[in-house]
């Protein structure tokens, strides 16, 4: 499977990038993630995109491409990929599709998550992750079962973005504005486009996403 969860900040799709790879087994890639681990280490890319992301800002396109580029390459990709918030320019798109050709790989879908902004504000301002396995949760849609305990590995300790704050939020929402709804209709174009009403429930958006999986004829994960 070869698929793009496309949406603003906040839509859910890591969320839902994480619930496919598990039912179905295939990398799930998410380039913010990739980044945050160059800023951790502090490698030459960190360094460069570490202002970039917490002033709101989208990261230069021939960096994020060469990126991407090794990482679909690793050998836990040759069953397929999840992308999530990748690409996010028309040239990122593009790149998408040589790399695909050049490796005789078809995308089966691009699934837009589909949320109002004031929502997407809620969603951000609300989240936090377990520090020590990257568990995501929100203080109003997904407490830890136990409180302050997290659900899969027990810690306790847990952060938040830099970039969750309201003033980057806003800034990030005008960049997805600017940069990134014009590859819709790019892959509109294409036939490719499938969209799912991300304002509903977490189970609920993932059904959707199955099904638009069954309709381009993605194997049933039992099958895989
Ligand atoms: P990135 O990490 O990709 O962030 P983003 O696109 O802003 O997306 P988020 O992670 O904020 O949201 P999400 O859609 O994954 O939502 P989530 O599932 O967490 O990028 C960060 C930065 O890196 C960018 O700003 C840019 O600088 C740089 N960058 C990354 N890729 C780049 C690229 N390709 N080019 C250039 N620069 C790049 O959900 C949010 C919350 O809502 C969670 O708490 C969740 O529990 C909750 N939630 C999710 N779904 C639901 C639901 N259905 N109902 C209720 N609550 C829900």
């Amino acid at each position: 499977m070869e698929l793009i969860l496309l949406g603003p900040p906040g839509a859910g799709k890591g969320t839902q990038s994480k619930l496919l790879e598990t039912r179905y087994g295939v990398a799930q890639i998410s380039t913010g993630d990739m980044l945050r681990a160059e800023v951790k280490a502090g490698s030459p890319l960190g360094l460069e995109a570490k202002g970039i992301m917490a002033a709101g800002g989208l990261v230069a396109d021939d960096l994020i491409i060469r990126m991407l580029a090794d990482r679909i390459a690793q050998p836990d990709c040759a069953h397929g990929f999840i992308l999530d918030g990748f690409p996010r320019t028309v040239p990122q798109a593009e790149a998408l599709d040589q790399l695909l050709h050049d490796t005789k790989v078809d995308l089966d879908a691009v699934i837009e998550l589909k949320v109002d902004e004031p929502m997407l504000v809620e969603r951000i301002s609300g989240r936090f992750t377990c520090a020590k396995c990257g568990t995501g949760y929100h203080d109003k849609f997904k407490l830890p079962h136990v409180a302050n305990t997290c659900d899969k590995c027990g810690s306790h300790d847990f952060s938040r973005r830099p970039d969750d704050k309201a003033e980057t939020v806003h800034a990030r929402l005008e960049a997805y504005r600017a940069d990134t709804l014009p590859i819709i209709p790019y892959y509109q174009a294409k036939g490719r486009l499938f969209t799912v009403d991300g304002m509903a429930d977490m189970a609920e958006v993932e059904s959707q996403i199955e099904a638009i999986l069954r309709q381009v004829g993605v194997p049933e994960p039992a099958a895989v």
